[in-house]
This record gives structure tokens, sequence and C-alpha cells, in this order.
């Protein structure tokens, strides 16, 4: 009989840095479905992989002096060894940099500009020329300042290729509505509808002129192609589509599922359902917008020490505890919050107590009591009925549960197994039974049993935690099941032998845990300054550029934040014949009253510029790092009148 293909994906990853658990949330979730379903007998294509083009791959190589290539090329193989590490059962692995894959995207580019859907023409916005950012009329506000860092805007145009987002909307809408679980979960489905396809949608600019790092157009090689044509593609030419790569185009799209966190869904759910209408191409069938990983409740950063890291979780507590953790405690679809004693605790509740225990104290048993032989269930008792029924629902509940991709939720149903299990031991009390040579076959009927759930454990675990459900499996002295074996309460063969092994979870000491881990952030806090990256060096100038700039020592007589603008606080600062006020965009990093009294360097003769109305009269100088993570404002290192010359 012919399977069922069943094509699952997850985002392709930017290879800018290494990625960090939050990343890994997404690909353990998408592994456990593409586990699941191919124990449900599909034939499954489980997709990942790297999204490598774009300014900020460009720019970082540039800083560290190696070619773009050479810079992604070592990501990936470290992003490559982190799936292994965690056990992500990929089938395929695409890089943007593949030439498969750019002789697809090149040859859909060319389709749409030659059927109409992409046409040339001119973008025009207010430009920041340090964020390099375009912004909208409304965004730049009625004093044309940035956004993100209020600096002063100048109008700029750019040619660029757009794509007809127009043309489709009202399609998309219809389909939408239509097919009300092609957006999960319904409060995204909501956002897209009512806060981006009903007002309107604008004409997409899809190509860029300002840097080259990408798939160039294939008729106007000035531009290079918009990072997210490139990368949504790359769900249709992994599979052969518009290329000689694969050939299993027709086989597996559309797609069953793409998994995606929120920050992606706006891409994934209205301009790659409009690239497909362009290319009349059958939409994925489902897209899913999970939420996001905290690390303690703050929004997950590469800055916050290494225990993010996977690789260090991995060390310390194994890969399937991390799995566990990701899959069962955030729920999937909200945001969810990870820390060192929330995971340690979980670990210690769940796996050691509940599993580990349930395991060691039956097989413990059966070979104290049976020399590991396993007894044959002959005489059923009181509680074996409840123990057995919910075997019994169990498997149904699970595949509910993940046929609407309630992770967490098919865990609960196998833990009440284990629960419930545990709880049979206390009603049946073996030990007891085991010393009245009467109650011999009972007895051998309660271990029976116990086994046998741990068989559906192991067999349901499978997909969650792969090398948890070998253990059982190993310990249990079977072959790993499949699921139909759960279509029978009778899957232990009496007379075979348990392999009784070592703990599975050692419980952890959580203190003496915790305090290793801070020892670990704080050191990695420090082994992180020396690697800060470098922005590349300007032009030269001669000494005649230099001598127009004043710089002067300013003294700071009053400092406090702007109404409106986080990122922004006004300092009244005295530059010994007069006073000025200046805005200045430090207010991540100092408290107003921190600055006052402070003596700091100001740009003395930069022409003055309204920042979100208030108007600022010189710049106040600050070293600070790519991103501006760290910031430091620059001043003189001794003693000096206000007005003194910066030379
Ligand atoms: N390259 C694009 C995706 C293109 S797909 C055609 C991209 N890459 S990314 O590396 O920035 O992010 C990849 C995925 O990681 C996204 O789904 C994003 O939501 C997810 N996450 C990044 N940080 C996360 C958390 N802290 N928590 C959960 N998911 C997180 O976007």
């Amino acid at each position: 009989m012919k399977k069922t293909p069943y094509y699952i994906t997850t985002p392709i990853y930017y290879p800018s840095a290494n990625l960090h658990i939050g990343n890994a949330y997404t690909t353990v979730a998408a592994d456990a479905l593409a586990r699941y379903a191919r124990l449900q007998g599909k034939e499954v294509l489980f997709l990942t992989g790297t999204d490598e083009h774009g300014q900020k791959i460009q720019r970082i190589a540039q800083e560290k002096g190696v070619t773009p290539k050479a810079y992604v090329d070592e990501i990936v193989a470290g992003i490559k060894d982190l799936w292994q590490l965690l056990n992500i059962s990929y089938d395929r692995f695409i890089r943007t940099t593949d030439d498969y894959h750019k002789e697809s995207v090149q040859k859909i580019f060319k389709r749409l500009y030659d059927q109409g859907d992409i046409y040339k023409s001119e973008y025009e916005g207010w430009y920041c020329t340090p964020c390099e950012a375009f912004w909208t009329e409304s965004q730049a506000g009625p004093e044309h300042t940035c956004p993100d860092c209020g600096r002063p805007l100048e109008r700029a145009k750019e040619e660029s290729y757009f794509f007809r987002m127009s043309k489709y909307a009202d399609r998309l809408i219809e389909y939408i509505e239509a097919h009300p679980d092609f957006i999960q979960p319904e409060s995204r489905k909501n956002e897209m509808l009512n806060n981006f396809l009903k007002p309107g949608l604008q004409d997409l600019a899809v190509s860029r002129t300002s840097f080259d790092w990408g798939i160039k157009v294939p008729f106007d090689e000035r531009h290079v192609i918009y990072v997210w044509i490139d990368a949504l593609s790359n769900y249709l030419s992994a599979l052969g589509y518009e290329n000689e790569a694969y050939s299993d185009f027709k086989t597996f799209w559309p797609a069953d599922l793409h998994l995606v966190g929120k920050d992606i869904i706006r891409f994934h759910t209205i301009y790659w359902p409009i690239m497909l209408m362009a290319l009349d191409l059958p939409l994925p069938e489902h897209i899913y917008g999970h939420g996001w990983l905290m690390f303690n409740n703050e929004k997950m950063s590469k800055s916050k020490g290494n225990i993010v890291d996977p690789v260090v979780l991995a060390e310390h507590f194994g890969v399937d505890p991390i799995r566990y953790f990701l899959l069962r405690e955030i729920p999937f679809g909200s945001d969810g919050n990870f820390n060192n004693e929330a995971f340690i605790r979980k670990i210690n509740t769940d796996l050691a107590n509940d599993l580990g225990n349930l395991l060691s104290r039956s097989v413990t048993m059966v070979e104290k009591y049976f020399d590991s032989v396993i007894p044959e269930p002959k005489v059923p008792g009181t509680f074996d009925e409840e123990l057995e029924s919910i075997l019994r629902e169990a498997p149904q509940k699970v595949d509910e549960a993940m046929e609407h991709l309630k992770i967490p939720e098919a865990l609960a149903q196998i833990w009440n197994i284990i629960d419930r299990a545990n709880k049979y031991i206390d009603e049946t009390m073996p030990w007891a039974l085991a010393k009245d040579p009467e109650q011999k076959d009972r007895l051998g009927t309660v271990l029976n049993h116990l086994l046998e759930s741990l068989r559906y454990v192991a067999t349901l675990l499978q997909p969650f935690l792969p090398e948890t459900a070998q253990k059982l499996f190993d310990q249990l002295g079977i072959a790993p099941c499949g699921f139909d074996s759960l279509n029978t309460l009778r899957g232990m063969t009496p007379g075979d032998r348990v392999r009784k092994g070592a703990v599975i979870y050692p419980r952890i000491d959580l203190e003496k845990k915790l305090s290793e881990l801070e020892a670990l952030a704080v050191q990695d806090e420090g082994a992180q300054k020396p690697t800060a990256k470098l922005a590349p060096l300007k032009p030269e100038i001669s000494i005649e550029d230099f001598e127009k700039i004043d710089f002067r020592v300013a003294k700071v007589l009053a400092c406090e934040p702007m109404k409106g603008a986080k990122k922004l606080l006004l300092l009244t600062v005295d530059l010994g014949n007069e006073q000025r006020q200046v805005v200045s965009g430090i207010a991540a990093h100092y408290r107003p009253e921190e600055l006052v009294g402070r003596s700091v360097v100001l740009v003395a003769n930069l022409k003055p510029a309204k920042l979100r109305g208030t108007l600022s009269e010189g710049m106040v100088l600050a070293a600070s790092d790519e991103g501006d993570e760290h910031l430091f404002l620059v001043g003189p290192q001794g003693e000096l009148p206000p007005g003194s010359c910066v030379r």
C-alpha cells in the first residue's frame, strides 16, 4: 500500500551566529511531529536548513575579514552538529547558497516578472543612514526621525522590483476564511486578517541594490533578490521545483505543515501564499505560528550567558531533558519561559521521580522476585481494570492531541499512564504480596501490568524522547515497538527476561547545579568581551576635514527622560560660555541621575536638529560595540573646565 506523504518544514535559520535554545525549540517540535508521523506509517519528508543571504551576514563577514560564504560555512557546520546532538531526524537540509536553490529562485523571479506580477519602480521613503533602514511617512513621524535611533532621516530613493501583492489580497482573504485551520492558532489568523490583509496590502519591494550578498535578479544583475523571496522559495526548491537536484515535488507538495515562530508568521501567511497563488500552486495545508521561548521572562538574547546554549545544557543534563522541557512546558502557541531552576525541577519531578522510579522499581522487582523473567498475568485483581483502561485509551488520546499539534497535551497523556502506574504500585503493594507465597501469581500479574504500562510509555515516547524510549525498551528487554503493537495489552512475552540497567535519571542536586551554572554564566560574560565585533573602518579623511569638527568638554547640568521616546534622554550641558540642550539616544545605558555632574565630549558645531520634536544642539560622544549592546560615554580623564577643546 502506498504510504501517505507528510511534508513538514522548519524555518530556515539565519547563520548569523550560533543558534540558541529558542531556535532549537522550533526544530525539536518539528522533529517530534516528524517522528510521530513516521511511526504512524507515513512517508515523511522533514526539511530544515539555513537562510544565508542578506546584508547582515555580509556585514558580519566583512567585520571578521572573511568571505560571506566562508563565514556561513562555519556556522552551518555548527548548526548541523547541534541538530545531530539534539537527535533531529531531518531528511533534507537546504542551504540558500546551494546552486540548485539559486536556480529555482531565479526561475521563479523571472516567471513572476514575465507574467507581470513583478515590476520595476522606485522605492521612496525616509532613510536612516546609520541604521540602513527605510521608514514610511507615518513611521518617521512629523519630525522625520528614525524610530530606532532617533537620528534625523533623509528622503531617499532606491530603484527596486516590486511584487503586486495587492492583486492577490482578496483571493487570499477568501482562502483564509474558507479554510479556518490554514493559519493556526486561531488568534494569529485573526491578527493577520484584521491587522494586515483587510486594511489593504502594499506592493512589496523584492530586490535590493544596496548590497550584493544574495541571488542576483537574472535579467538585471545590479539587483539581488529580497531575502524573503529567496528564503520562502526553499520549501519548493528543496523538492526539486524548477531544478534537477530532487524530483519529489509531486509527492510532497503541498506541504502538510510549515512550523514557524510568531515573528515570521506574516511572511508565511501573507507573502508566501500570494507567491504560491501567482505561481499557480496549491497552498500548504497548515501554517502554525508558535510562541516565543523567554529566558527568565526576558526575550532570549545571545548576551545573557551561555546557559541558553543548548550544547552547554546538553553537556550538563543530556539531550532528552531539553527536549522534554521544551515540548512539555512551553504551551504550544503561546510564549513560555525557560529558566534553569524550573528546568531542573522538571527533570527531578517528571523524569527522575515519576518515570525513572517507575522503571527502576518495576524492573528491580521482576529481577528480585522472578529472577528477571517476565511473569504471566494469571490472576486478575482489583485496580487492574482502571490501569488497563488508561492504557487502552492513551494511544487514541495522544493521537488526537498530535492531530491538533498539542504536543504538551500528548505528553501529559503519556504521563497520565506513568502516574496511574505509580499509583497502582501503591495500591497493589507488590512488596507485601511478595511476602506471601500464595500470592506469587497475583504478584506476577501486578508486575506484568507494570511492564506492559512501561512498554506503552516507551512506545508512545519515541517521537518525543527517542533516547529515553530506547533505554526503556532496553531495560524491558524488548525491541522498539511500533504503534500497531498498542492494539493489544499483551505485548510482553512471559518467559522473556528484563535487563535491569542504570538509573535513567538520577536526581539532580538543585542548589549545587544552579550555582555551577551561575558560575559558568559569569565566566562566559567575561569571555565574550574581547571577541566583540568591530565595525569596518571608514574611508580616510584629511586633517582639514577633521578640523572642521569642534569637539568640546561639556558638563552635564541636568538630565531627564524624553516623553514618548524610550531610547532618548534630554541633557542640559554647560559649554563654558553657554548652555545647550542635547537629545541623546543613551537611555538604555544610563539613568538620568547618573549623568548629572559628569564631563562629556560634545560635537559643538553640529547643525541643530529636532529629535522627536525637541531641539538638539550638538551631539555627545559615546563608544559602543556593534548593535550598541554595551555603550559608554566618552569624557576627559581628568578635571577640565567646560568648553575646553578636544583635539
Ligand atoms: N531566516 C528567517 C526564516 C526564513 S523561513 C523561510 C528567520 N530566521 S531566524 O534564525 O531569525 O529565526 C528562525 C526561527 O527561530 C523563527 O521561527 C523564530 O521565531 C525562531 N526563534 C528565534 N528565537 C526564538 C525564541 N526565543 N523562541 C522561540 N522561537 C524563536 O527568521
